[in-house]
């Protein structure tokens, strides 16, 4: 039995959405992306959308309280026998807001970890189609036809803070505000890391049996 709530660490680009997603899938558990949830709220224009949007853009982190509130109305609405928190927590305050509001459930964190220089790339490259939603790469896995769909013909996308000045500042911020997040699980149990730089299905491997050898937390069947 695996972990019942699984954090996913590393830096901008690291893949922890992408892991997540197929984590949550095989397990059937929540997938909590703080930064879809952020998106979400910004496209919709919501309350939350305006009070975001502009620090997304720069590559800056949204305050604490404002993130504890999201992830506090996310986590009480899940019904899953486990979650998966991707982007959360991101500063050793909330990483202490998430120890309190789980108790004393356990939590399996795991560090994808991946060279600065592979993330600059994966992250200006990305483009995604604002038709079906795929995701390319300029570098690595670019369309037939520049900046257009290959499967649908829609125009491709850049998220505004996968520019490059945005993604030289959100590594920064990661440096100097997540990193000690690191040290924070590492003190903990269940800390593991794993190498994110090779093909997606060969990390996907490694942290499906970390979590699936993890001791889980059987006081509860909801995160
Ligand atoms: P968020 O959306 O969480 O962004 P991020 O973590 O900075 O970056 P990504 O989501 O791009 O990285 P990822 O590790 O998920 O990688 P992905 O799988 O996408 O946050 C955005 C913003 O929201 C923040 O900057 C902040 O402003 C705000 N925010 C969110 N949470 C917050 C919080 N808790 N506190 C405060 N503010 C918060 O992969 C990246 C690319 O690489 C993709 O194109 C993918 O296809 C590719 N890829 C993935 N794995 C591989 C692989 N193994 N090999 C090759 N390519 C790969």
């Amino acid at each position: 039995m695996s972990c019942r709530v699984i954090v996913l660490l590393g830096p901008p680009g690291a893949g922890k959405g992408t892991q997540a997603k197929r984590l949550a899938n095989k397990l059937d558990y929540a997938h909590v992306s703080t930064g879809d949830i952020l998106r979400d709220a910004v496209r919709r224009d919501t309350e939350l959308g305006k009070k975001v949007g502009q620090i997304m853009a720069a590559g800056e982190l949204v305050p604490d309280q404002l993130m504890s509130q999201v992830v506090q109305e996310s986590l009480s609405r899940q019904q899953s026998r486990g979650v998966i928190l991707d982007g959360f927590p991101r500063t050793v305050n909330q990483a202490d807001y998430l120890d309190q509001v789980l108790g004393n459930k356990k939590i399996c964190a795991v560090n994808i970890e991946v060279e600065e220089e592979q993330l600059v790339k994966r992250l200006t490259g990305r483009r995604s189609c604002s038709g079906c939603g795929r995701i390319y790469n300029v570098f690595f896995s670019p369309p037939g036809r520049e900046g257009i769909c290959d499967q649908c013909g829609s125009p491709l996308i850049q998220r505004p803070d996968d520019r490059d000045e945005v993604v030289r500042e959100r590594l920064r911020v990661y440096r100097n505000q997540t990193e000690p997040v690191i040290r924070y699980y590492q003190q903990q149990e269940a800390y593991s890391s794993l190498d994110g730089s090779r093909e997606i299905d060969s990390v996907f491997g490694d942290l499906y049996r970390i979590v699936t050898n993890q001791a889980c937390d059987q006081a509860s069947p909801h995160p």
